[in-house]
């Protein structure tokens, strides 16, 4: 399976990711993760994109383009999050995925009212260890402000300030919402309500790529 996952940031397309690659086993590349990463390791990358990423802005194309095409080379069945985030990547994309022949197999777009975004992204914590995803409400630690997988001390990421999410929401408005109709264009889009609990949209999820529960990978 090879997917796309559109959507506002907080939406939950690293939660499905993180989901569908543990039941499926297709490899989530989360470019968001990608790029923290190199922050925290003060590559080169990192030190690039740092400002950019603090701001809510997007990371020059160049530069992710070419960290998500060195993890595609190897890979056959994967789902990109946060990956294209405009036209410009779009259109790379699928000229690198056309030369191998790998074309893709659907884009889904989860969607949601702001205020529900808000409370999302107002309420998450991450593990900087193992990358794993809370909620205070919603999917909470059961080892409190622990990881319950690593045991590492949870945290708040840096984006998920009132101003750098307002301005992430605006960012997406203006320069990722319109890949909702190039894929639409294209035959390949499938619309999420991502309302509900996680297991409801994740259920959702698979109803959009036509997969019955507990089906073998492909
Ligand atoms: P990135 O990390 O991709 O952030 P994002 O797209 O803004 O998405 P998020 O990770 O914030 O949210 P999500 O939809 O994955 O939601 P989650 O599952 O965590 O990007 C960060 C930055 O990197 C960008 O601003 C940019 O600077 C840069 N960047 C990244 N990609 C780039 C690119 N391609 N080009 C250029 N720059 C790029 O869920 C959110 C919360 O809600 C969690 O607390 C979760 O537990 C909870 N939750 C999830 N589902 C539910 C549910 N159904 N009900 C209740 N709570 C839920």
């Amino acid at each position: 399976m090879r997917l796309v996952l559109l959507g506002p940031p907080g939406i939950g397309k690293g939660t499905q990711a993180r989901r569908l690659q543990q039941e499926y086993g297709w490899t989530a590349i989360a470019t968001g993760d990608l790029l923290r990463e190199a922050m925290a390791n003060n590559t080169p990358l990192g030190e690039q994109a740092r400002a950019y990423v603090q701001r809510g802005e997007l990371v020059p194309d160049e530069l992710v383009n070419r960290m998500v095409f060195e993890r595609l080379q190897s890979l056959e069945s994967f789902i990109l999050d946060g990956y294209p985030r405009n036209l410009s990547q779009a259109q790379v994309l699928d000229a690198f995925l056309r030369e191998r022949h790998q074309p893709l197999h659907a884009v889904l777009a989860f969607e949601l009212d702001d205020e529900q975004i808000v409370q999302r992204l107002s309420g998450r914590r991450v593990c900087p260890q193992c990358g794993a995803i809370y909620h205070i409400v919603a999917n909470p630690s059961r080892a409190g402000n622990r990881c319950e997988r690593c045991g590492t001390t949870l945290i708040t990421r840096e984006d998920d300030h009132p101003d750098t999410i307002r301005r992430r929401l605006t960012v997406y408005r203006e320069q990722t919402e319109p890949l909702i109709t190039y894929y639409e264009q294209r035959s390949l889009l499938q619309r999420v309500d991502a309302s509900g609990d996680p297991e409801t949209v994740y259920q959702r999820v698979l109803h959009a790529l036509s997969i019955q529960p507990d089906s073998p990978p492909r």
